[in-house]
């Protein structure tokens, strides 16, 4: 089933890829990036390309665990901010590390990043999905760890757990594309919980593929969930000068 969605992404790819991005030419200091699984690479070394996907309706530009505000609430519900960042999932150093992109000074998750953002204009807790897994630091190294998670459907075990559900409507839930889709820890956060009745908002950060086809992944994992299509997506390079359109999305959205 996965695979064959992977197929079908491959070509749908193809047809609509309008640029490729070369990790090489960006600088060096984000260097990761993935592929589709059937055209990774046999050789240890990371794949260094991959294309753009325009598969989503998604916005153009468009354990931590709570933040201390209570989750401030939309129309009397509350908000989580669910994210998965490689930065706050591996011993990595916060200064040499590609997973950080540096905020007013402080060295951040990417992801936590926009969620940092979302949560200033919507005041939701912020929710870090962590594992037991401790992911290779190394750029190269965790691409074919992700790969191989992804060969095995892995599901790697949480270890941060939301407490009381009940009380969120509304689940913005954010993760970075791995090899064209989500990281197999999302797969596992869907696993555990039931989204039923509540409204998922998803955001991405990606190096091209943008949210592939995630969003569509989502919608199957979480059927009786609503699930937002015009989440937010931005590539790593941009993160730190994103707020101003996640407030513009945000705003779109009703808040
Ligand atoms: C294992 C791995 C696989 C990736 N695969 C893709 C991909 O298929 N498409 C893409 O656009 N970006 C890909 N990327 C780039 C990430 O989406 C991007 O670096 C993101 O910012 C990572 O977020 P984080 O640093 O907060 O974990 C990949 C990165 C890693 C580490």
């Amino acid at each position: 089933m996965m695979k064959h969605n992977y197929v079908t992404r491959i070509l749908s790819s193809l047809l609509a890829a309008t640029m490729i991005f070369a990790l090489a030419a960006c600088g060096g200091e984000d260097n990761t990036q993935g592929a589709q699984s059937e055209e990774r690479q046999e050789s240890s070394q990371p794949a260094t390309e991959f294309t753009e996907s325009t598969t989503n309706s998604e916005s153009d530009e468009v354990a931590d665990a709570a933040s201390d505000n209570g989750g401030a609430a939309q129309g009397g519900s509350k908000i989580l901010i669910a994210y998965f960042t490689a930065a706050e999932n591996s011993g990595v150093d916060a200064v040499s590390s590609a997973s950080y992109t540096t905020i007013a000074g402080t060295a951040v998750g990417r992801l936590r990043a926009v969620a940092d953002m979302i949560q200033e204009s919507t005041g939701g807790e912020l929710f870090s999905i962590q594992t037991s897994v401790v992911y290779p630091a190394d750029g190269g190294e965790l691409i074919d760890y992700a790969a191989e998670e992804q060969d095995e459907n892995a599901r790697p075990e949480l270890t941060s757990h939301i407490e009381n559900l009940d009380q969120y409507d509304t689940i913005f839930i954010g993760f970075p594309t791995w090899w064209y889709d989500m990281p197999q820890a999302l797969y596992s956060f869907f696993d555990e919980y039931d989204f039923s009745g509540k409204t998922i908002i998803p955001f991405n950060v990606h190096n091209g593929s943008r949210f592939s086809g995630t969003i569509d992944t989502i919608k199957e994992l979480e059927p009786d969930a609503t699930v937002i299509e015009d989440g937010f997506t931005v590539s790593e390079r941009d993160v730190a000068d994103a707020a101003e359109d996640v407030a513009e999305w945000l705003n779109g959205l009703g808040y």
